[in-house]
């Protein structure tokens, strides 16, 4: 069992918790996610280190409420626990000192962006972030963010805070500027990574991505998050989930993304809980 220390309402649906865990605390590294199981019979969802205090023995997961797991967990209190928490898994990312990265993040994309801004960040590199949410009220981590970047500039679909408009907006207007990046990174919905991708390859920028492939072992066995990078077939779970953005077959992801609906739905085909 993993007690959840601390819990805090971020934005509407979206959580906070320091959870227990002390050996993945003092493993974690920037890149790492953790597979939770909130009970016996629940599945296990994948979530992103978003933080870790080793001395404490706490790791930071930030939750938004997306379906019945994620919503059992938006109900979870400070002092309830979790059934199982593994990791850390995946690949750490490679952080390769660099003069200047541009970070570009929407909605919960924040949360994988934060550990590779501070790995950076520790590197000496200079940070220009662009955080995108639909309106002022979803922005989460915003005093986090603000604390390892140079500069951050905010967008909303609806203009209610900072510029309107989409991080892709903001991030050409920086280019076309003659603003130079040694890196970029780019964490959010798969259409937001892929439209910046579009972009930070025309302008010749590396752009790490955060794929939100499904995952339901997270180790490796099961085959269901593969996803294409450069033509090869690759397990997010294992091999990533960073990769290089320029190299991934978006259009394949966000099909298999949807491959699984009826499963999560629970429908009459699904066949997730038979045996
Ligand atoms: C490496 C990785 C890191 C992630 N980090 C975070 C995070 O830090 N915070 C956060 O809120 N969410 C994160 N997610 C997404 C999160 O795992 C899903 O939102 C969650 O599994 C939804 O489960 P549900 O039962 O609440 O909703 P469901 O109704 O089952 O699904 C809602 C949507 O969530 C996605 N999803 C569902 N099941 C899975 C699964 N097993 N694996 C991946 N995606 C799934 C699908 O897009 C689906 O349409 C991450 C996903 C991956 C792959
Ligand atoms: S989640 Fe099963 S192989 Fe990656």
């Amino acid at each position: 069992m993993f007690a959840i220390m601390e819990k805090e309402l971020l934005a509407p649906g979206i959580h906070r918790l320091e959870v227990l865990a002390p050996l993945v605390a003092s493993k974690a590294k920037a890149g790492n996610f953790v597979m939770v199981r909130v009970h016996s019979g629940g599945e296990r969802i994948p979530f992103t280190i978003a933080g870790n205090n080793p001395k404490a023995g706490t790791i930071m997961l930030v939750v938004q409420e997306a379906g019945k797991s994620t919503k059992a967990i938006g109900a979870l209190q400070a002092g309830d626990t979790l059934l199982d928490v593994v990791g850390p898994l995946g690949t750490p990312t490679h952080i390769e000192p660099v003069k200047s990265l541009v970070g570009v993040c929407g909605g919960i994309g924040v949360a994988p962006t934060l550990p590779l801004l501070k790995a950076f960040r520790a590197k000496g590199t200079e940070i220009v972030t662009i955080m995108g949410a639909r309106n002022k009220d979803l922005f989460i981590l915003r005093d986090e963010v603000e604390a390892v970047s140079d500069e951050v500039i905010y967008v909303t679909d609806d203009g209610s805070f900072g510029a309107q408009g989409l991080v892709t907006d903001a991030l050409t207007q920086l280019l076309e500027e003659g603003r130079k990046f040694d890196q970029a990174i780019a964490i959010g919905p798969a259409r937001m990574m892929q439209a910046t991708c579009k972009v930070t390859e025309y302008y010749g920028v590396p752009t790490i991505v955060s794929l939100n492939a499904i995952m339901v072992d997270g180790t490796g066995m099961c085959g269901a998050c593969r996803v294409t990078v450069g033509g090869e077939t690759k397990f997010t779970c294992v091999e990533g989930p960073d990769f290089d953005g320029h190299k991934v077959d978006f259009e394949e992801l966000i099909l298999r993304q949807a491959f699984y609906r009826e499963e999560e739905r629970g429908g009459e085909n699904c066949q997730c809980h038979s045996s």
